[in-house]
């Protein structure tokens, strides 16, 4: 299968982003990171990509303060097409993408959750997790659809919930995981492997 041409939007430390950039270092996944784009100027992502020596650029989304739209969402589809992207990996990308960008790219749009969806979609999934009470709690990545963190599942991976846990700690253990999962998800696509039948991710044996 062609290697994937990744384009990466994220607003935070990047930690997911850094496991891809070490995956594709290691040669554990066939993959190049063309673009990486931060709707937050001095986000940390940027500062990884450009240690990596990955080009990296802010993208201003003004107006809007929660989702990528309009002019934002045209510019972002421009560079993204321009450098050649295939695949967009939302790595901790605090907006909410909308059809036009999912129309650029179908079904290549992965987002990873802090959380065993459909439990708890939205912000602070670990800390809903934990006032809930839950035992096990976890990482998803999926593929994403129109709606929050309701697209076709690809890899999930659980993770205990300890008596003593805090927010801070179980988020720790669950981005652990993370690291593990986006990875493994990309290696999946990048080996043609999935294939997307209703709302399950069909995942076929490896040859
Ligand atoms: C992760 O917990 C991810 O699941 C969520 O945002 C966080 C991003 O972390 N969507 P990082 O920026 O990759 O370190």
């Amino acid at each position: 299968m062609a290697r994937l041409k990744l384009g990466v939007l994220g607003s935070g430390s990047g930690s997911n982003m850094q496991s891809i950039m070490d995956a594709i270092g290691a040669g554990t996944l066939d993959a190049e990171i063309k673009i990486v784009l931060s709707d937050v100027k001095d986000a940390y992502i940027l500062e990884r990509a450009a240690k990596g020596g990955v080009e990296n650029a802010y993208l201003d989304c003004s107006p809007w303060k929660t989702k990528l739209e309009g002019e934002a969402e045209d510019r972002c589809i421009s560079v993204l097409k321009e450098k050649g992207v295939d695949t967009v990996v939302l790595a901790g990308f605090m907006r909410i993408v909308k059809p036009k960008l999912l129309a650029a790219f179908p079904n290549r749009v992965l987002n990873i959750h802090p959380a065993l969806l459909p439990a708890f979609p939205g912000v602070a999934s670990w800390k809903q997790a934990l006032d809930y009470g839950c035992k096990v709690a976890g990482v998803t990545v999926h593929f994403v659809d129109a709606g929050t963190d309701s697209g076709p599942i690809i890899v999930q991976k659980a993770v205990p919930v300890a008596e003593d846990d805090t927010p801070e700690t179980l988020h720790a253990r669950i981005q652990v995981e993370e690291h593990k999962a986006f990875p493994e998800a990309l290696s999946l696509l990048a080996a043609g492997r999935l294939s997307v039948v209703g709302r399950r991710v069909v995942v076929a044996p490896a040859d």
